[in-house]
């Protein structure tokens, strides 16, 4: 038999009993013993105190902090992004077994797969040339070794963050097909480019190089700067290949996941350039990413969301009150995470402070403050406010960015501040601001945390009653035992996958086993971690669970009686046939009787 995801069941089974989640999640977090289960600081969102629990017997996480459960491929999965059977594979290789011939792999994903592989090793080939160019004794290395050390770089440094130089154009091409990798994947994995005579080149040609890296310590592209002064492209970066997309990317990434796993990080510091994070991080700020220059996305909020939830944005000196900018930041809230805006003196980034000393960086980093004030402090640059013109158009200016505060209290504060700077009474800028009129604003999505809520307070009795009880029966409560599934009113798709999953195993006289329902339901399924959530603590257990549990199963009971007893009316008044009515009319009274049993039971 072969379950939801087409591999063998019977195969899964072992895998996992040989991969027991307690054993492989050590190797990824720190777990505590407390109780019947094991803890540990979420690694799916940042916390401090530990709410991700390891249940050892039934071989599952779960999450209180953030609701995540899964198990032990799940978990893989999601630490080593990959897909199902990417995580089966890694944890086959884990306890040495083969992982059986199948169709899971379709021939398309099986192709997929090659192609990574190849392109990752001629990154990591191409990385290290790079690398070795640079302490190859070549003589055109100088000026690489010189820049480095100009910008104030140490040796360990320079080391850590892999960075190399390439020499000329033609050297790579020739090495890669040496090493005997086809022109194709080549071209593929963006290390080398095609001129219009066909002839190959180093994309990053005559470069220092700055390998970019993942979170699993693959090489995924390269961004290359040129030494000299140039008009355009100071940098280069690998553009929309297989392994990389910038949309996804935070430099330093690698070497943050490693941070945390020695200490809790409470707030990840974002900068533009990635010379300012080899700056920032050897300078003893080691929590920080670069955003390499792009505009945030919603996949760069996600992945810091891992880390941290706050963030420090610490762009170059002219990131400035164009509200345009500040709105991308936007994109960082509706991820839940806490903004601060770090400020940086006009004309400065923050390679330039740190590398004037880390104490003035330091000073910095202590003003960060929220992104409306910082927008205030950003647009006051540009005005004398000792010349009375000045000062006008300053209030006004400023006056827009309140109005746009998100409550009562951060406009009064800000008003305040305003008046202490202006000197203008209070009460004219609080008039003066009735009076703004702000450009209509677009309506934007819902954020996906309200419409979870949406839908999660809608639940109603029936759908809670329905959850205790499919958590009883999951969790063997000696209460549910001779309840069956069957009995119960079905209508969610997720009940019925656990339903009928508990069916089975009872027709099987097989023991429930929770773990497995995680092949069996989609990623990240909402129902079923509210229905795990009530297997911690007590709630499960004693005489008040036992009597939810049988008033929950009296309603739900009665419930799906009403419903027939309402369909036996209808198709008694749809009836034309004598015979036919009195067949329902039999029914009728047969189900009217059970419904009287129930309500006295
Ligand atoms: P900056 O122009 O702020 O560079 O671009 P920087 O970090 O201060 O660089 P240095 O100090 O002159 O060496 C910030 C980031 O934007 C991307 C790069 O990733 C860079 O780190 N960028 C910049 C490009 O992709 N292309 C460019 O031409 C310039
Ligand atoms: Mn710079």
């Amino acid at each position: 038999m072969s379950n939801a995801k087409g591999i063998d069941a019977e195969f899964m089974r072992t895998l996992k009993q040989k991969n027991d989640i307690v054993e492989v999640l050590r190797g990824y977090v720190a777990l505590d013993r407390k109780g019947g289960n094991y803890w540990a600081c979420c690694p799916f969102h940042h916390e401090k105190t530990p709410s991700f629990s390891v249940n050892e017997g039934d071989q599952f996480y779960h999450c209180f902090g953030c609701g995540v459960s899964g198990d032990v491929v799940r978990f893989v999965q999601e630490m080593e992004s990959t897909d199902f059977i990417g995580a089966v594979r890694i944890l086959a290789a884990r306890v040495k077994m083969t992982v059986p011939e199948g169709d899971y792999d379709t021939e398309e994903a099986a192709k997929k797969r090659k192609k990574r592989d190849v392109l990752v090793k001629i990154l990591r080939d191409t990385a290290r040339f790079y690398l070795n160019n640079l302490y190859s004794g070549d003589e055109r290395a100088d000026k690489y070794l010189q820049y480095i050390a100009g910008r104030g770089l140490s040796p360990t440094t320079v080391k850590k963050f892999g960075l190399g130089a390439s020499l000329d154009y033609n050297s790579l091409p020739d090495y890669l097909f040496k090493k005997g990798y086809a022109r194709e994947d080549l071209l593929d994995s963006g290390v080398i480019s095609v001129n219009e005579r066909g002839r190959l080149y180093d994309a990053q040609g005559e470069r220092l190089v700055f390998p970019i890296i993942n979170a699993f310590d693959e090489v995924v592209g390269f961004s290359g700067r040129k030494l000299e002064k140039v008009k355009f492209g100071k940098y280069k970066n690998t553009s929309g290949t297989m392994l990389y997309d910038k949309s996804k990317t935070l430099y330093n990434i690698n070497l943050l996941k490693k941070l945390k796993r020695e200490k809790p990080i409470n707030e990840v510091i974002f900068v533009e350039g990635q010379m300012d994070a080899i700056t920032l991080y050897q300078a003893g700020f080691q929590n920080v990413v670069a955003t390499m220059g792009t505009a945030l996305t919603k996949d760069q909020a996600r992945l810091a969301k891992r880390y941290t939830d706050k963030i420090l944005i610490s762009y170059d000196g002219d990131f400035a009150g164009q509200k345009a900018d500040v709105r991308s930041l936007d994109i960082l809230k509706e991820a839940g995470l806490d903004v601060r805006v770090v400020p940086i003196p006009d004309g400065k980034d923050p390679d330039e402070i740190a590398r004037e000393s880390a104490e003035l960086y330091q000073k910095c980093l202590d003003e960060a403050m929220p992104v409306i004030d910082y927008r205030l402090h950003a647009i006051e640059r540009g005005y004398d406010l000792s010349k009375t013109e000045d000062k006008r158009k300053y209030v006004a200016a400023a006056l827009k960015i309140v109005k746009e505060a998100e409550s009562e209290s951060v406009r009064e504060e800000l008003l305040k501040k305003l008046r202490d700077k202006t000197g203008i009474t209070y009460h004219a800028l609080e008039r003066d601001m009735q009076n703004v009129k702000l450009e209509p604003t677009q309506t934007e999505d819902v954020p996906l945390q309200e419409k979870i809520s949406e839908v999660a307070s809608g639940t109603d009795k029936k759908q809670k009653a329905l959850r205790f009880i499919l958590a009883a029966k999951l969790f063997s409560a000696p209460y549910a035992k001779t309840l069956l599934v069957t009995e119960l009113p079905l209508r969610d798709a997720t009940h019925i996958v656990i339903a009928n999953y508990i069916r089975n195993c009872e027709q099987k006289g097989e023991r429930v086993r929770p773990s497995e329902l995680f092949e069996l339901l989609d990623e990240n399924c909402v129902e079923f971690n509210a229905i795990l959530d009530l297997n911690y603590g007590d709630k499960l257990a004693g005489e008040i669970a036992e009597r939810f549990f049988t008033d929950s199963v009296k309603t739900l009971r009665l419930e799906a009686v009403e419903e027939e007893v309402a369909k036996c009316n209808a198709e008694y008044a749809r009836a034309t046939e004598e015979k036919e009515r009195r067949e329902i009319a039999k029914k009728l009274g047969e189900l009217i009787q059970k419904r009287n049993r129930i309500k006295k039971s």
